[in-house]
């Protein structure tokens, strides 16, 4: 979802995108990484691959692990080697969400899933004097499945839905984070870095407001995480605040919705 999305701001910025899917190349291969790194020669990575199966990473952490861990460092050795600059993508998952003010990067981790815990060790396996790992929470874009879509696929079937009103964070457009993402390379910005947003909201509130978006009646039932009984956990407190200057501060998520439903070509009328 986000790889598309980085892939069209780097070509709109004047780039030259060697834009790399999953069948093109595997990141827990080592060789394989760095037969790519060298052969595209690039001044800036963007890594926007990852295990990203949250509820299937808790039976599975060693293969999340593989991807979002230790394949990262195959590709900081890589592209170190290369002189190339890395920007890897991170999440609030990081974090236990326990919190009750934004998360600042200076401040501790503690994952409470295996999917938490598989990308910190990504993040660890960077220099971060070289690299930089941006930390994003809550996507949504036109490339993949995410909350959004399943909120528009549910308005064609049904009346009711029930969502969670126990989480709060900023949903992120991808269409606004890809050329955050491209700037950071660019400035081969460094360290951990935040995208924040505007506006906290649950996952209940972005519900109402994505049907309300789509003109689509629908009657939205609040529902607590525990209810749902999902394998991973869920930080309650998503929500990423930044202390760093370089940090992006993306527009707020309803101006991210909105120009996700013009995407996806959904009107209200
Ligand atoms: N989605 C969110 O809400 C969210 C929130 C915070 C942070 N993030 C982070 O943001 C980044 C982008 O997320 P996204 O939602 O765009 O994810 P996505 O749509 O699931 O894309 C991840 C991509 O990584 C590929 N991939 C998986 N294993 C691979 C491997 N071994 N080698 C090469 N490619 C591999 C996947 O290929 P297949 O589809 O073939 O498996 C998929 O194309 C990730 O780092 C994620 O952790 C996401």
């Amino acid at each position: 979802m986000l790889g598309q999305d980085v892939t069209a701001a780097g070509q709109a910025a004047g780039h030259d995108v060697t834009a790399l899917a999953r069948r093109d190349l595997d990141l827990t291969d080592p060789s394989a990484v760095a037969t790519a790194i060298r052969d595209a020669r690039p001044d800036a990575v963007v890594n926007c691959a990852a295990w990203t199966d949250v509820d299937g990473a808790e039976a599975n952490e060693g293969a999340a692990t593989a991807v979002n861990g230790t394949a990262v460092g195959h590709l900081a050795a890589a592209a170190t080697e290369h002189g190339a600059h890395v920007v890897h993508v991170s999440t609030d998952y990081v974090f236990d969400g326990r919190g009750t003010r934004p998360y600042l990067e200076s401040d501790p981790t503690a994952p409470i899933s295996a999917y938490g815990r598989s990308k910190l060790a990504g993040e660890r396996a960077l220099d971060l004097d070289r690299a930089a790992v941006v930390r994003a929470a809550w996507l949504f874009g036109a490339g993949g499945g995410n909350f959004a879509a399943t909120m528009l696929r549910l308005a064609g079937e049904r009346d009711e839905v029930t969502v969670v009103d126990d989480q709060v964070g900023f949903p992120t457009y991808t269409g606004h984070l890809a050329p955050a993402l491209v700037a950071l390379a660019e400035a081969r910005a460094t360290g951990v870095l935040h995208a924040s947003g505007e506006e906290p909201c649950s996952w209940y509130d972005f519900a109402e407001a994505i049907f309300a978006g789509a003109g689509r009646e629908m009657t939205v039932h609040r529902g607590s995480s525990a209810d749902l009984g999902r394998p991973a956990p869920r930080p309650a407190y998503s929500v990423l605040g930044t202390e760093r200057a370089e940090a992006p501060r993306l527009p707020g998520w309803r101006e991210g919705l909105a120009a996700y439903l013009n995407e996806m070509e959904v009107t209200s009328e």
